[in-house]
């Protein structure tokens, strides 16, 4: 009997939903108009969640409402709650969500602050008290995984886009957070450096790391992603399953670059021919026309 009550507390608790908006409004102090509109959402551990939109639809300002830099930095007016496994941000300072909600960015330049790789990724956790040989280890590791080894002693102005935002990466994770939460990480590195990153993140997803990333290369992220998101004027107007979103009419209403490959499966079936199912990528799609004509 006690056993049975324990199972039942704990699937309640499992269920807690990493990140929460609760019917979350924002606008800046001194703008007009509100940059987030009642927004609801739930994200659940181990999701990996793509969002996007065109610009000014206030992808970024959500992605500050999950790491506290809206509303503990970024002030203005606010109504309803965010919850990051389970603390109301409103109630937390950046410092203290950091090592829940990592914040990669835009320009990886901006956000490193010390002269070369290794205190790059120990700077975070030891400003948080983290014990020494802890740091050392987190290092380490980060620096195996990240592939970082031949950059160890250079400085950040030495490297290309696509190793600095690799850094970035790497200082975020040095905090151990739960949550890696992007914002277009990739839109000043050239196409390989931006593959090779988004490759990364997927990665990283696989290894159980809840994944928040804007991006408008949808032919790249969308078949690891779990879910995407889009967003237009401030407002959620699309959740669901990637090949669910991207097959929407409201994507080329708002001007979202769906993949080449779901963009034609879907002329096909204006057309008349209709395949087994939505395809994301070159290869997805080859393989549901050889299946047409097999038929
Ligand atoms: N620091 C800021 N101060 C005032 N207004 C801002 C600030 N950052 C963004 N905004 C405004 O909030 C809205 C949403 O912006 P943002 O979240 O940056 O959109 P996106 O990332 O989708 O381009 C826009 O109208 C933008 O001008
Ligand atoms: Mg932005």
């Amino acid at each position: 009997m006690r056993v049975r009550r324990k199972q039942k507390k704990e699937r309640v608790l499992c269920r807690l939903p990493l990140i929460e908006f609760a019917d979350f409004s924002f606008k800046y102090l001194g703008a007009e108009t509100l940059a987030l509109r009642r927004i609801s959402l739930k994200v659940e551990s181990g999701e990996y969640l793509v969002l996007t939109g065109p610009s000014g639809c206030g992808k970024t300002t959500l992605c500050r409402a999950i790491n506290g830099l809206v509303p503990q930095f970024h002030r203005g007016y606010i109504a309803g709650n965010v919850y990051v496994d389970g603390k109301d941000t409103r109630d937390y300072s950046v410092a203290q969500l950091a090592p829940i909600a990592g914040l990669v960015f835009q320009e990886p330049e901006n956000q490193l602050v010390t002269l070369n790789v290794e205190r790059e990724i120990a700077f975070g956790p030891e400003n948080l008290g983290v014990d020494p040989n802890e740091v050392r280890r987190r290092v380490e590791d980060l620096i195996e995984m990240l592939d970082l080894e031949h950059l160890r002693d250079k400085h950040p102005h030495e490297m290309s886009g696509g190793e600095q935002q690799r850094v970035a990466i790497a200082a975020t994770l040095a905090l151990k957070p739960k949550i890696l939460v992007a914002d277009e990480p990739t839109s000043n590195l050239d196409p390989r450096s931006a593959e090779t990153i988004l490759e990364l993140i997927s990665d990283l997803n696989r290894n159980d790391l809840t994944v928040v990333l804007v991006e408008h290369r949808l032919d790249l992220v969308s078949k690891d992603a779990s879910r995407v998101i889009l967003m237009d004027k401030g407002s959620i107007v699309a959740d669901g399953e990637p090949r669910e979103v991207l097959t929407m009419d409201l994507c080329q209403e708002i001007g979202v670059g769906i993949p080449k490959a779901t963009h034609l499966y879907k002329r096909l079936k204006g057309r008349g021919l209709n395949l087994n199912s939505v395809p994301l990528t070159g290869a997805e799609l080859a393989a549901l026309v050889q299946e047409v004509k097999q038929n």
